[in-house]
Formats: C-alpha cells, sequence, structure tokens
C-alpha cells in the first residue's frame, strides 16, 4: 500500500518526509519519492527500490525547502519505475496520491484530447493534470483540488503542492486513510499514524469527502463542496509498534479485519453493475482468446492451491469450461500434457514462488496461454505471463496468507464469470445476480469478521489443547476446509486436516471422537443436505462439532456444540465468509498458544528456492 507524508513548517521538510516514510515502510513499498518547495519552483527526487536509494539521490542533490510532500508507491497502475514514482508533476502542480481511481481510462483519454503530454502509466499523473487545469482556469488550489475530486471515481488519498502557494499542502481523500498531525507552528499529513508518532500525537482522522489546507499555523477543513467543517481532534498514545498494526496485536490480525477493505480494492473498476457484468479491460484477456480456451488449467502452491480450487469449480459452473487444478510442484517437470487452447491461470501472492513460475514457464513453451493472478505489481510471474489480472489486496506482512487468499477468490470468480459471459454459457441474469451479490461481499465480510470474532476466540480458549482438529466441506466449502486446516497448522502447530466431507468414511472418520474437535462447513448451497448428513455422522461419534452455518440455520443450533453464523448470500459466494471464522480461530489459538503469529517457524513468506 502507498504511504504519504507531508509537512509544512519552518524546519526543513525532506528528513521530515524520509523519515516519516521510513516509519511507513512496513507498508510495502517499491519506490519512493519527495517534492519540496524551493524559491525555483517545486523541486522533485524520485527514486525505485529501498529508501536508501532516495536518500542517496537526496545526499547528491539536497532539498531545502521547509513544505514538502512524500511518497513510498505500492505499483496498481504501471510497473515500478522512476517514471511511474510520485510525486508527479504538471505545470506547477505536484501531487501524491494513495488509491485507485477507477475512471482513469476516461480521464486519460480527455486529458490527451486536451492537449496533455502524459508522462508515465498511472492514474495519478492524470490528478496532477486535472488540478493544473483547473489553476489554469483561474481556480486557486483549494478550489482546483475541489473540482478535481468532483470528476474522480474511486479510493484516493491525495496531497498537492502549488507553486504559487508554497505556504500549504492541500490534501483530500475518500475511502484511502489519511490522518493529519497537529504541530505548534508546523503540521503534518500521513497515510497513517506511525508516520507522525515522533512529531506529535495529536491527530485528525479526515472521513471520505474531507479536503484539509495545511499552513504551518493552521489546518482548515471543507467538505466536497468547500464548506468549513470541523473534525475532533485526537491524543494518540500507541506505541509505534502498536501504530504500524493500526493497534492489533498482530499484522495477521490486522489482515484479517482489513479483508473487506482488500475485497472492496480488488473489486474496484472490475464490477460493472449498469449492465450487470465484469469490466473487459482489467482481465487481462480479449473476447477472441476467451472463446477459443478449450481447458483451464490452474498452477499454484500452499494457500493460493486453496483458492484455486473454488477456481476451478466456478469455472466448471460459470463458464462451463473443462478445468483442472495442479500443484505447481508435482505439475512442474513431469512433463505433463498442456499446450495450445489451454489457458494457464497461476495464482500467486508473491508472484516469486519458483515452483507456480517454472510450472506456468513449461506450460507456456508447451504453447499454452498464461494469465497470472497476483497481488505484487511486476513480479516475476506476472513478467513472464502473457495477461496479468491484479488483485489489491495491499501487501501482506503475516507470513499466513489471509486477505490475498480471500482477493484471489474475488479474482478467480469475476474471472468465471467473465468467461461465462463471453461464451454465452451464463445469461445476462445471472451475471448480473452474481455481479450484485460480489458487490454486497465487503459488508457481509464485514458483520461476519464482527459477529464471530469473540466467540471464536472463546471457543479457541476452549479447544486449544486440541492434539487434532478436523475441517470437513463439500464443493466450495471443500478448499475452505483444506484452508481452515493450513491456517490451524501455520500458525499453531496444532495437527489439522481438511477433508472433502463425502470421503470423511474413507477414513478420517477412525480419528474422530469426543477429543476430536470437528468443524463442519454447512452453508445454504447445492450440498447442504449432504453436508449435514456429515455433521450428523461427526456428532454421532462424539465428536465436539462446531458448524459453520448460514445465519437462522435452526437445524445447525440444534445439531453442533457451536455453531459460527455467517451471513445468507449466493451458494457461489459462501468462501469468502466461511472462511473467516476460520482464519479467526487458527489466528485465536496460535496466540493463547504463545507462537510466533506473524512469522511461524520454518515457514517463508515468499518461497523462491527449490
Ligand atoms: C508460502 C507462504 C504461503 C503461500 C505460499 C504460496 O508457503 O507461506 O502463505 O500461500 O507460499 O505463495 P504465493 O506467493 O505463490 O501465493
Amino acid at each position: 500500500m502507498c504511504g504519504i507524508v507531508g509537512y509544512v513548517g519552518p524546519r526543513p521538510a525532506a528528513p521530515i518526509l524520509v523519515d516519516g516514510l521510513r516509519r511507513l515502510e512496513y507498508r510495502g513499498y517499491d519506490s519512493a519519492g519527495l517534492a519540496v518547495h524551493s524559491p525555483s519552483g517545486i523541486e522533485i527526487r524520485r527514486a525505485v527500490g529501498k529508501l536508501r536509494n532516495l536518500e542517496g539521490l537526496l545526499f547528491e542533490r539536497p532539498l531545502e525547502g521547509t513544505v514538502g510532500i512524500g511518497h513510498t508507491r505500492w505499483a496498481t497502475h504501471g510497473r515500478p519505475s522512476e517514471v511511474n514514482a510520485h510525486p508527479h508533476v504538471s505545470g506547477d502542480i505536484a501531487v501524491v496520491h494513495n488509491g485507485i481511481i477507477e475512471n482513469h481510462v476516461a480521464l486519460r483519454r480527455e486529458l490527451k484530447a486536451d492537449g496533455f503530454e502524459i508522462q508515465s502509466e498511472t492514474d495519478t499523473e492524470l490528478v496532477a493534470h486535472l488540478v493544473q487545469r483547473e489553476v489554469r482556469r483561474g481556480k486557486d488550489l483549494l478550489g482546483a483540488v475541489l473540482e478535481t475530486i468532483a470528476r474522480l471515481q474511486g479510493a484516493y488519498a491525495i496531497a498537492v503542492l502549488d507553486h504559487a502557494r508554497p505556504d500549504r499542502i492541500v490534501v483530500a481523500r475518500a475511502s484511502s486513510p489519511l490522518v493529519v498531525g497537529l504541530g505548534e507552528g508546523e503540521n503534518f499529513c500521513a497515510s497513517d499514524v506511525p508516520a507522525l508518532l515522533p512529531y506529535t500525537r495529536e491527530m485528525i482522522f479526515l472521513e471520505d469527502g474531507d479536503v484539509a489546507v495545511l499552513e504551518a499555523d493552521r489546518v482548515q477543513l471543507f467538505d466536497v463542496r468547500g464548506e468549513t467543517i470541523e473534525r475532533p481532534r485526537r491524543h494518540i498514545d500507541w506505541s509505534p509498534a502498536m501504530a504500524e498494526k493500526a493497534g492489533y496485536k498482530h499484522f495477521m490480525l490486522k489482515e484479517i479485519f482489513e479483508q473487506p477493505r482488500a475485497i472492496e480494492d480488488t473489486l474496484r473498476g472490475r464490477l460493472d453493475r449498469t449492465s450487470g457484468d465484469i469490466f473487459d479491460q482489467e482481465i487481462g484477456l480479449d473476447e477472441e482468446r476467451a472463446k477459443a480456451i478449450r481447458r483451464v488449467v490452474f498452477l499454484a502452491c500452499g494457500t493460493s492451491h486453496h483458492a484455486t480450487i473454488a477456481g476451478r469449480y466456478w469455472t466448471e459452473e460459470l463458464a462451463g469450461i473443462p478445468a483442472v487444478t495442479e500443484l505447481a510442484s508435482e505439475f512442474r517437470g513431469r512433463n505433463p500434457i498442456v499446450g495450445e487452447g489451454d489457458l494457464v491461470v497461476a495464482v500467486s501472492q508473491s508472484g516469486e514462488t519458483i515452483d507456480t513460475l517454472v510450472a506456468a514457464r513449461e506450460a507456456k513453451k508447451k504453447g499454452a496461454t498464461v494469465l497470472a493472478v497476483v497481488n505484487v505489481i511486476d513480479s516475476a510471474i506476472a513478467r513472464m505471463a502473457d495477461a496479468v489480472f491484479y488483485t489489491h489486496a495491499g501487501p501482506e506482512i503475516g507470513v499466513a496468507s489471509t486477505k490475498c487468499f480471500t482477493a484471489q477468490l474475488a479474482n478467480l470468480l469475476m474471472l468465471s464469470i467473465w468467461l461465462g459471459r463471453r461464451r454465452g454459457h451464463l445469461s445476462a441474469e445471472r451475471c448480473r445476480e452474481l455481479v450484485e451479490a460480489l458487490a454486497s461481499l465487503p459488508q457481509q465480510m464485514q458483520e461476519t469478521l464482527q459477529g464471530t470474532r469473540q466467540l471464536v476466540a472463546n471457543l479457541a480458549k476452549r479447544t486449544k489443547d486440541a492434539r487434532d482438529v478436523l475441517f470437513l466441506g463439500r464443493g466450495l466449502s471443500f478448499p475452505i476446509a483444506l484452508e481452515g486446516a493450513l491456517k490451524l497448522k501455520e500458525i499453531s502447530y496444532v495437527h489439522a486436516e481438511g477433508y472433502a466431507a463425502g470421503e470423511m468414511k474413507h477414513g478420517p472418520i477412525a480419528l474422530i471422537d469426543e477429543h476430536v474437535p470437528v468443524f463442519v462447513l454447512v452453508p445454504e448451497d447445492d450440498q447442504y443436505e449432504r453436508s449435514f448428513s456429515n455433521l450428523q455422522e461427526a456428532k454421532a461419534r462424539d465428536a465436539r462439532v462446531i458448524a459453520v452455518a448460514t445465519s437462522g440455520d435452526e437445524a445447525a443450533l440444534d445439531q453442533s456444540d457451536d455453531l459460527l453464523e455467517v451471513p445468507r448470500t449466493l451458494p457461489q459466494l459462501t468462501p469468502f465468509v466461511t472462511v473467516l471464522p476460520l482464519q479467526l480461530f487458527a489466528y485465536y489459538v496460535a496466540d493463547f498458544k504463545g507462537t510466533d503469529v506473524d512469522q511461524p517457524r520454518n515457514l517463508a513468506k515468499t518461497v523462491t528456492v527449490e
């Protein structure tokens, strides 16, 4: 996730900005830059890679001013490069931005027609040109920012400098975080609290639609119409470590709770709710290619592999295309039959996992089309693929993947819907229904997290000493059962098995007794009746049964020892909500056991070695 910092006051701005950016490093970034007012104009320094590269540049060519903005970039539009790094400049205007502008294609077209030369691949540069155009039309900086944000769709936190007003920074936000820090004769802004803690603990958290003008001795707040507003001033007493985790004890817990937001960002600009469809532009494939596909082969490892099992089921049902899922490590090197007519979908959070990379490369060599579904822009798998469909979950720091898993599910479901529609398999009506259900997901995920957190924490306390835990699910709940077991193994070191519920009789049923907690996933879907029988079979063998069921399911309440309720959604979308209490369960068991939740023993976030 990008990080923004701004400073206006009497002190040299550059060291404060770099220090603030360093305190936002945990958010992840691939390039960084500063813009500072100097007597001759706004001066910019930008560098790809770590902050030390930017510092090296500042050592050679220092920035002198006392008012400036800084940015660490996590690429979303355009690969990591100096020209794509922020700040972006248009005439006398410099802008840094965190977020995703959805209507960037239309804005780019409009600005080009208006004679603007666009240097970068970013959506942010467009914001700089929009502000500049308004200034040229006679608006002051505040007015120009107000006009500009009226044209933006999507998420943004922006900070803007104008050479003509070297005493101020204008900031604005919608959906992306922005906090104003209040000092003595100096003021600050940042994406997140930790950047400001060494300088002030008095803060104002801006809300959606807020605009602020920061000068050294005052901060004025406005709404989108330019009317003055007030926001409460807060005193923040978090330690820097707590602040990085937004007050959560671990990154993993923070990332679990970030999921509604990660899904919203991943869906942003992809759902066409007017015509009830998925937009073409972001999928990376064209219609002709969609029609020519004879088979879809999913390749992935670990948690990403679990997402592809759901991807496979969706592809078969919604797109009507034969599909298989392969563990990348099993696929590579065995000379599998793959080639022309196959769409290989390589799914990876990091985009660097060696097995997935090598497997996808082998498939490409044999003539398959490779589509990457990755979270890290311009990563190795993104670069080798024929097309990329990015998840926008933001950087994930906990080794055990959570928010990237649900973001992968979102992309794989959108891909299946898109393929089904383009191939005439999915009716317009069904497509619209799925698109609407997807749009409601962030809210439903939020409800699930809030509704189950305490129950799951209590359950974890009671069951933390179990030696074995079983997770059972059918259909789309099968990969969720696997994921629930994997999460528990990874971070709490408790032995767990995820099983297709129908396979229970072929082995795991022998493990069941009163000491074994059994999670049974029974959301309302086409498999409900049969899954419910499995729940009863487990109960009949004295297992401690924990049902994950649709809220209001009386039978599940009656038959289970513990019930974790999830909101009703379309059967195709249940994995997004059923996985959440399982992630929380793994987290709380690990926390009660006192294991290293964010960095479990023997595991690595990115496996780039054989
Ligand atoms: C490691 C991580 C897992 C991840 C897997 C695949 O094992 O610890 O969380 O699921 O790699 O990683 P990828 O980046 O390809 O999704």
